[in-house]
């Protein structure tokens, strides 16, 4: 690993094409303040969820894991006025930092952090006006990535996307003897996929100011 080199180059994709604004900035500031973890998506991961949120047409979206709101600010950003992101984080004082940045960067309206466990929030979110989902990110705690992708999958209109982060995991997805548990919930979802008509997908693996990880991009296929 050259990690050296791979902050590199993502420091100059940030100073080129995926460049932060002041508010975005400012979240990641907030955040290093008020103690959180620095773990949100870099400024590449985060473009092309922007992107792909764009790209679907998303009006509703759905994130598992807020943090500082980092990834939240970038995709309600692609979202149109009338769109809505749904963001869910279990520890009550992130979530207060991130509402702060997220009305900071100026997408307050279209954007709800609900807090609590994600699993205990989803059956809330059944009858909730912005389900069904045209977008889903999930990030938050991996050994439920599985659990967090069926429930999205079953909530995710056709010609939607699921994307999930860290199911790489330094490599460990592809070793079937990994102890981490984060690592074999990563392969299960795989497995479960493979034997999944309703969405097609693939992992693209990633290096960067984060490490070596990447995400899974899920299309869900028609009825
Ligand atoms: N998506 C964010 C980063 C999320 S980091 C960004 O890119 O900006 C993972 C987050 O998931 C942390 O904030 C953590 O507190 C939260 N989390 C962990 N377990 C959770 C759970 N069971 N339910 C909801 N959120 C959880
Ligand atoms: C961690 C969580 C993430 O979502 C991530 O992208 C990197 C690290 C973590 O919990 O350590
Ligand atoms: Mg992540």
């Amino acid at each position: 690993m050259d990690q050296e080199l791979f902050s590199a180059v993502d420091a100059f994709i940030g100073k080129t094409v995926a460049g932060e604004d002041e508010a975005l900035r400012a979240s990641v500031q907030a955040a290093e303040a008020a103690g959180l973890p620095s773990i949100q998506v870099s400024p590449p991961q985060g473009k092309l969820l922007q992107l792909l949120v764009r790209l679907v047409g998303a009006r509703r979206v759905l994130e598992f894991g807020t943090l500082g709101g980092y990834s939240a600010i970038l995709m309600a950003r692609a979202l149109p006025d009338d769109g809505r992101l749904t963001t869910l984080e279990a520890k009550p004082e992130y979530a207060e930092v991130a509402r702060r940045s997220i009305e900071g960067a100026g997408v307050g309206e279209r954007v709800e952090v609900r807090v609590g466990p994600a699993l205990e929030a989803l059956p809330g979110l059944e009858h909730h006006d912005a389900a069904p989902f045209d977008f889903v990110f999930i990030d938050a705690d991996k050994v439920n990535t599985p659990n967090y992708f069926r429930w999205s999958l079953d909530h995710t209109r056709p010609g939607g996307l699921i994307i999930a982060d860290n199911v790489v995991r330094d490599g460990a997805l592809g070793d079937a003897d990994s102890t981490d548990e984060a690592a074999q919930a990563q392969r299960r979802l795989h497995e479960m996929l493979r034997d999944e008509p309703r969405a097609s997908a693939t992992t693209i693996q990633m290096v960067g100011v984060k490490g070596y990880d990447g995400f899974l991009v899920a299309l869900v296929e028609g009825p």
